[in-house]
């Protein structure tokens, strides 16, 4: 079984999605974070972000893995743990690079394909509905108004970064909303079938036993 969830950074869904695969006992598999370890080598390596033939040459000769579950979920490029560094602003600002090539984003749905059968998966990211899994049992599309979303990842950042500014996330979230919705190649839309989820005014524990019941009336429907 797959559960799919879309939707905008600081929607809430990447919180939403490790308690869904904890309470159901299914695999998280964080596609975003597939992208940001791809970003990571091409840096490291010095590869050309523009350049789509070297990026496809990269894909093929990178081992990217998960380890663990859950909150616990470890991220490997060729065997060298980068779950942190990942998540630096210098990878975020350079996602788009990558995840605009067609021949890069082939190759990650065929390796999300294969990460997910080999177990009942919540498949977190802004393609898992519309292109990756397209006959997933449960679809979601998670979305919150752009200044509660800044203001989650305000917060989120705060303790550790002392120096960020509320005024640059609300700018930096909007940069990537445009870059996400208006790419050429499998951009962040709602699909038809997804549930439509505005998670603005509700807790985390509200938008989860929603999702939750959606899911346990699947063998209902
Ligand atoms: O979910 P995240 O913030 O870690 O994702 C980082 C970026 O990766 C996001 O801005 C767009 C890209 N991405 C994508 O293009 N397709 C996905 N399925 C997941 C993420």
């Amino acid at each position: 079984m797959i559960i799919a969830i879309d939707g905008p950074a600081g929607s809430g869904k990447s919180t939403v999605a490790r308690m869904l695969a904890k309470r159901l006992g299914f695999w998280y598999l964080d596609t975003g974070a597939m992208y940001r370890a791809l970003t990571w080598k091409a840096m490291q390596m010095g590869v050309k972000l523009e350049d789509e033939n070297a990026l496809c040459s990269l894909m093929d000769e990178t081992t990217i893995e998960f380890q663990g579950k859950d909150e616990n979920l470890r991220v490997f490029v060729d065997g060298h743990n980068v779950t942190k560094e990942i998540r630096l602003p210098s990878i975020t600002n350079n996602i788009h690079y990558i995840s605009n090539k067609p021949g890069v984003r082939q190759r990650m749905v065929k390796l999300q394909q294969k990460l997910a059968a080999e177990g009942n998966t919540v498949a977190e990211g802004r393609d898992m509905g519309t292109v990756v899994f397209p006959n997933a049992e449960r679809k979601f599309f998670l979305d919150a108004d752009i200044e509660e979303r800044a203001k989650r990842r305000y917060a989120e950042f705060k303790p550790s970064h002392k120096e960020v500014f509320y005024a640059d996330v609300i700018k930096d979230i909007e940069t990537r909303d445009r870059r996400d919705t208006t790419r050429n190649n499998s951009p962040l839309v709602k699909g038809r079938d997804a549930i439509y989820i505005n998670t603005t005014k509700l807790t985390i524990d509200e938008v989860f036993n929603m999702m939750l019941k959606e899911i346990e009336s699947v063998g209902h429907t």
